[in-house]
């Protein structure tokens, strides 16, 4: 066991955020990367917006529309602790890229709303991380604005998500009346303090010692001791804070790290209030990179042999370059500029020459790292996929990164029949990027794909990149289905589905059959008659031999 390698890996956390538009991502990144020190670059977040001439072509689209497409990793420090955080992209419309960020991911932190509560987007994307078993850690935010009530926001995440959660906090008031949070697990009172004075330093909480402490009772209810206001508050604090120790679920590490049971916060992210507590827990609580499986083995973190694999690829980036960047998840061993490794899938040497760092729109060549880290490969030859693994020693091949089920689809036609091949080229690239997923309709071939894409947005994306770089103008027509299922099972007859006039059945790039379903009814009737054919929402793994 390599001593430096052990420590590497005990002091890494590498999570995401996810949440739905507007929930305060942006703000809460900030904030954190206050805590890392990260001081000058947390400006860079919201600055993002503001840089957009310097980057590529087809990023005008987010610059029209004030969004952000890319992703990148945020690494910071704090106390010690190594902190990489996956920014997902925050757009309403987002990506199937969004979802296998998460792949990469050991935790996430699920932020809410405290007036919205459980949001689409949110919903969605907490069912990838379920899938994976991560543990997900609960911040509600904006409690400085009129809220809904906690217990019912509680209520919702089982009742939605079917996730049993566990306040660490509890908030005292909201909007006007927001005093603070109660620290469920020390007894203590953090009293909020609304804040330009929070932004450029540490939290400036007071402590109390206990909700009936009489110290406690006056800070909360000031000299007014006996406004009704006040002391309605506190009444109705107390007797939340003894529902919950009653009826609540007590707090269970090992349940947290299942991701059975969300820890969850309360705070409000533009005051910087709440948020220091949260990095703190998070720290103590979120678990260091995990073991990764391949089909027979499962490698440790601490495996002296390095691994890692692609979960995502960004081509163009930089339009003067014309490069392409593979993102890969360090998986184990040690990490260094130069090294040489070996491809699992093509079983040929790779040289790890250029490894990149990325901040916003900065590029910066890294010389090590660890597992947990994610490091950005130059990927000059074009051989690298989404799914594959690098790894140096005795062979490791990971099982891939799934590809998720659309939600819209479309057709596309080309207006120059000349440049049918410059299309194939672009659909198969920008679809190797997960851009949009291409389905082949039976017995056409390549002519005429289906499209298919996790927001509606991306088709916009696509089309434009495929005009910026590749040269091909084409059309896209929007079809009716909402759902897309990877089908398996005996007996499965396409004809059939075919026939109805709701269902229609394509292939995916492997030749895999796909239904597409214009009604959750439809869906719903097939999965009900058919119960021998499994309907799946995410393909069988994208890895290794399919050429
Ligand atoms: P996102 O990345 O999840 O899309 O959200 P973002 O951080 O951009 O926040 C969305 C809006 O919510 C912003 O307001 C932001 O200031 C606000 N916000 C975030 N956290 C809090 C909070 O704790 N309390 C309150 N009251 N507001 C919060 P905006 O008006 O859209 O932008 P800006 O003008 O403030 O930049």
């Amino acid at each position: 066991m390599n001593p430096q390698l052990q420590k590497e890996v005990a002091r890494r956390r590498t999570f995401a955020i996810i949440s739905h538009p507007d929930a305060g991502k942006t703000t809460l990144t900030e904030k954190l990367l206050l805590y890392g020190g990260a001081i000058h670059l947390a400006g860079a977040v919201r600055a993002k917006a503001n840089q957009r001439n310097t980057t590529s072509d087809w990023m005008e689209i987010e610059k029209q529309r004030g969004i952000s497409i890319s992703t990148s990793v945020l690494q910071f420090d704090y106390e010690g602790v190594q902190i990489n955080l996956l920014d997902t992209p925050g757009h309403k419309d987002f990506s199937e890229d969004t979802y296998r960020t998460l792949t990469a991911a050991d935790a996430a932190v699920m932020l809410i709303d405290g007036a919205k509560g459980v949001e689409p987007q949110t919903r969605k994307l907490f069912e990838v991380c379920r899938m994976r078993g991560i543990p997900i850690f609960t911040f509600i935010n904006k409690m400085d604005r009129p809220s809904r009530e906690p217990l019912d926001l509680i209520d919702e995440l089982e009742k939605v998500l079917g996730i049993r959660s566990c306040p660490m906090s509890w908030p005292i008031g909201a909007g006007d009346r927001f005093k603070g949070v109660y620290d469920r697990q020390t007894d203590e009172v953090h009293l909020f303090q609304s804040a330009e004075a929070n932004v450029k330093g540490r939290l400036l909480a007071k402590k109390v010692t206990g909700i009936n402490d009489d110290s406690f009772k006056e800070m909360l209810l000031g000299p007014k001791t006996d406004s009704y206001d006040a002391k309605e508050l506190h009444d109705q604090v107390k007797a939340e804070l003894e529902l919950l120790e009653f009826a609540g679920d007590q707090f269970d590490h090992a349940k947290v790290l299942a991701g059975q049971l969300t820890p969850v916060f309360f705070g409000s992210a533009m005051n910087n209030f709440g948020v220091q507590h949260f990095l703190e827990e998070f720290i103590k609580l979120a678990p260091k990179p995990a073991p990764h499986e391949t089909e027979d083995e499962i490698i440790e973190p601490t495996d002296d042999r390095f691994s890692g694999f692609i979960f995502k690829i960004q081509a163009n980036m930089d339009p003067s370059h014309r490069d392409r960047v593979a993102f890969m998840r360090v998986c184990s061993g040690h990490f260094e500029r130069g090294m040489g490794a070996k491809h699992a899938r093509l079983a040929k040497e790779f040289k790890l020459s250029k490894p990149l760092q990325f901040f916003a729109q900065e590029r910066v060549i890294i010389d090590e790292a660890w597992p947990g880290d994610v490091v950005g490969l130059l990927d000059t030859t074009g051989d690298l996929r989404i799914g594959d693994t690098l790894y140096n020693g005795k062979k490791i091949e990971y099982q891939g990164v799934p590809r998720f089920s659309p939600e819209h689809f479309a057709g596309v036609s080309i207006l120059d029949p000349m440049k049918r091949k410059q299309l194939k080229k672009g659909l198969d690239q920008l679809a190797e990027e997960g851009v949009v997923q291409v389905y082949r309709q039976r017995g056409f071939g390549d002519k005429d794909p289906v499209l298919g894409a996790v927001g509606a947005l991306q088709f916009e994306v696509l089309q434009h990149r495929l005009k910026a770089e590749y040269a091909v103008d084409v059309r896209i027509e929007r079809l009716p289905y909402i759902h897309a299922r990877w089908v398996t099972g005996e007996g499965f007859d396409p004809e059939f589905f075919e026939r109805r006039e709701d269902s229609r059945c394509l292939e995916d790039r492997d030749s895999q059959p796909v239904l597409l379903f214009k009604s959750d009814w439809g869906l719903r009737w097939a999965e009900e008659n058919y119960k021998k054919l499994s309907f799946l929402k995410t393909a069988p793994m994208i890895r290794g031999d399919e050429s």
